[in-house]
């Protein structure tokens, strides 16, 4: 049972490392270097690897909130532990019900920065990528990836917060 929970966390940091990493290499390095102009192939050079990095993404969610799950229940947590008072009111209570608020919050806002307002961007881009409304699609993606990274930076530091506690 051990070496399953070792290897649970390991794939639960592996999946962190991925979705954490991307999403801060395409808001360092992609973006910019993009926005320096000149660059041909740009628009779609983004959009496809957005795609490509999207489904990675899903993927990492998916591997988090199982691997996630199974460390919980490792660690003693059950389903009734979220209705009592008492847990939740406790250090480890506190930061396990932040940390899943944080996922909720990471989930939507990539659902709809992936399905709803990056889809209509790329498709108003390649359609007049100077037209108001494109532009305006574009800098609401840019603001959801943006608030995204920011929910994931949260989520990094209230995991090591659960595991070590507030001391
Ligand atoms: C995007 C979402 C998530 C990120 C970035 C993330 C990140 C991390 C990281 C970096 C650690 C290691 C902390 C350390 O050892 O100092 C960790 C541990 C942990 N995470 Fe997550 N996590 C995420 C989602 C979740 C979810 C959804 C759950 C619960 C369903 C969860 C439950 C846990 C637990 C219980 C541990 C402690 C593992 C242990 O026993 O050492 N995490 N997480």
């Amino acid at each position: 049972m051990h070496t399953l929970y070792l290897l649970s966390v390991t794939l639960h940091i592996l999946a962190a490392a991925t979705w954490v990493g991307g999403m801060l290499f395409l808001i360092l390095v992609v973006v910019p270097w993009l926005r320096r102009g000149g660059r041909s192939g740009a628009a779609r050079f983004l959009h496809e690897t957005g795609v490509r990095f999207r489904d990675v993404g899903w993927g990492c969610f998916a591997l988090l909130a199982v691997t996630g799950a199974f460390n919980l229940s490792v660690r003693g947590v059950h389903l009734a532990d979220f209705g009592d008072p008492r847990w939740r009111a406790s250090s480890f209570g506190r930061a396990v019900t932040v940390k899943l608020a944080l996922f909720a919050a990471a989930v939507a806002l990539s659902a709809v920065h992936d399905f709803w307002v990056g889809p209509r961007a790329t498709r108003a881009l390649s359609h007049d990528a100077v037209a108001p409304e494109a532009q305006r699609l574009r800098g609401w993606a840019s603001r959801l990836g943006r608030a995204n990274a920011l929910v994931a930076l949260a989520l990094v530091v209230t995991a090591v917060v659960l595991v070590r506690g507030l001391g």
